[in-house]
């Protein structure tokens, strides 16, 4: 048996193109002492692969030229010489783009509970990583309150669309997305109960949020950066507050990042802005899965899977994110025979 792998060949310039990366066959790994065998079932496509492509400083190291291209996913255990595993446990951790992962102590995975009643994909999206990010964003670091107008861009994509339900669901005064063309404003407004959705392209951003909310933004959940934020900048409300949680219109553009320049809006107004990784929350992921398994069981938070088939499609993937060409949480059907029971 082998295992296909999909490695960097080569560092991209703005997008993934076909000399990014290339296609590697090699055996399926041998599973020693402590350690677990998986089968992997589906790709977490996150736009931070694509920072992890760029010899840059980031939180974790750049994957080196020739490695596996470091990814979330999940997958079934189907031997395991560790006692932290079980065969037949599905499990979720980095997987890499590969067919076949070790879990060990140095890549430990988390077993999936079985009988949540909820099904691979959304567990992938909403009450994994995605949804926890948007849950401790905006409750924890953007501290939301009732009387808050809120912002959220990305709004259509995986973490936005959370981000904004939860604003709603806790009693936000109004929410207000950005998101990229009318079908996706539509989307945010109709499927995920935003109050209102303001489409980018359109230009004039600043002017059209500020006839929005004429007082201000009290808190801007930031999934792109660069000349957004600074629009939302601009229309910062007094002690605003602004979560930075991803600036994916600047991660194809390393060289010629945009300057925000309304920074200064910050002092004028008296406001803060505050960047946060997912995982500096890890000791706290239960409480926010429970909310979040709750909601979406309970009807109250919609959610919709990008699913793309095949692992050899995995750079496709990630270029959607950058096209805004996903909708919802984009992930990849590696082997659609591994799901949870
Ligand atoms: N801090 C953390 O721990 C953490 C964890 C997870 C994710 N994140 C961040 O959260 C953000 C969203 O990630 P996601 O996985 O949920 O992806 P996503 O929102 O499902 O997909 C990315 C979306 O970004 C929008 N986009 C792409 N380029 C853009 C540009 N130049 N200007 C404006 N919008 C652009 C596109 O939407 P449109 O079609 O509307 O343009 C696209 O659909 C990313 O910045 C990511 O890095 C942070």
């Amino acid at each position: 048996m082998t295992n296909r792998q999909i490695i960097l060949r080569q560092r991209p310039e703005g997008m993934v193109d076909d000399s990014t990366t290339s296609v590697l066959e090699s055996p399926v790994p041998v599973c020693g002492p402590g350690q677990a065998l998986i089968k992997v079932g589906m790709l977490s496509i996150d736009p931070t692969i694509r920072t992890w492509m760029n010899d840059a400083p980031g939180y974790l190291p750049p994957i080196g030229l020739g490695d596996v291209i470091r990814s979330g996913g999940t997958g079934v255990v189907v031997e395991s010489k560790s006692a932290r595993y079980t065969v037949g446990d599905v499990v979720s951790g980095v997987t890499g783009w590969q067919e076949w992962a070790i879990a060990d102590d140095t890549n430990k995975f988390s077993v999936i509970p079985k009988g949540l009643g909820l099904d691979l994909a959304t567990v992938m999206n909403v009450v994994g990583l995605t949804g926890i990010t948007a849950y401790f964003g905006m409750i924890d670091v953007g501290a939301l309150s009732e009387s808050d107008v809120v912002v959220v861009s990305g709004a259509a994509g995986a973490t936005g669309s959370v981000a904004g339900q939860i604003a709603k669901a806790r009693g936000a005064k109004k929410v207000i997305g950005i998101a990229g063309g009318p079908e996706k404003c539509a989307e945010v407004v109709e499927d995920y109960g935003f109050d209102e959705c303001l489409d980018y392209r359109e230009g004039h951003l600043a002017r059209r949020l500020h006839e929005s909310c004429p007082q201000g933004v009290d808190l801007y959940f930031d999934n792109v950066g660069g000349e957004i934020l600074d629009a939302v900048l601009s229309n910062i409300a007094m002690k605003g507050r602004v979560v930075l949680c991803g600036a994916i219109s600047q991660y194809n553009t390393m060289e010629k990042s945009h300057g925000i320049a309304n920074t200064s809006m910050l002092i004028v107004r008296r406001g803060r802005m505050e960047g946060f990784l997912v995982l500096d929350f890890a000791s706290r992921f239960a409480e926010a899965q429970l909310e979040l398994a709750g909601m979406v069981l309970g009807g109250t938070l919609a959610h919709h899977e990008h699913l793309v088939q095949g692992l050899e499609h995995a750079p496709e993937a990630l270029n959607l994110l950058f096209t805004g060409g996903n909708h919802g949480k984009t992930l990849v059907v590696v082997d659609e025979s591994v799901q949870l029971s």
